[in-house]
């Protein structure tokens, strides 16, 4: 049992900062930069807020140190991130593996899971070379396993949406046309 440290006390939800959650690939960080923009808010990508502070791409992270390393900075730096000014967070897929981030994201913000189908992602993912979760093997096997222990962490998320990347672009550009 992790115990509850002061930064983790629960904050009025007009504070809270909007944290977006699921698995990689299905567009946290396009849809974070767009709703941040639109709600005027800062946006961090976790991922790149990782490479900033190791000076190291999430690659070499990975391959030179390991996932083990590579988890313990994510979790730093989602500490740090969540402790901050409110802002839209885009989340690594695997970020809330980790209880502390788990209850800090609880606490600090209003965390939203980007729920897409498998196939979906799957495809979008063989775009980039950039996740080393995936590589050599074969993508969809590698997200099913990864949905089979997320998904029942995803899912306390407060809120859920089923969407794509582009099915959320295009929705965000007639939302754009028409307000
Ligand atoms: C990971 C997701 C990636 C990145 C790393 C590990 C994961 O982030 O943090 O490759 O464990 O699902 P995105 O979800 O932004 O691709």
């Amino acid at each position: 049992m992790t115990s509850m440290a002061i930064d983790d006390e629960p904050i009025p939800v007009h504070r809270r900062s909007i944290a977006l959650v699921g698995l990689m690939g299905v567009g946290k960080s396009t849809v974070g930069r767009r709703l941040a923009k639109r709600l005027g808010l800062p946006f961090a990508d976790g991922d790149i807020e990782i490479e900033a502070a190791a000076g190291m791409t999430v690659s070499d992270i990975f391959a030179e140190l390991g996932e083990a390393e590579f988890r313990a900075g994510e979790a730093r730096v989602m500490k740090r991130l969540l402790a901050g000014p409110r802002m839209v967070l885009a989340t690594g897929g695997g970020a809330i593996l980790n209880s502390d981030t788990c209850a800090a994201l609880k606490a600090r913000a209003v965390t939203v899971w980007m729920r897409a189908d498998l196939d979906t992602v799957a495809q979008r993912v063989q775009r980039r070379d950039t996740r080393p979760l995936l590589r050599g093997r074969d993508p969809l096997e590698a997200l099913q396993a990864m949905a089979e222990v997320r998904y029942p962490i995803y899912e306390t998320a407060d809120l859920a949406v089923d969407a794509i990347c582009e099915a959320l672009e295009t929705w965000w550009a007639a939302a754009e046309i028409t307000t």
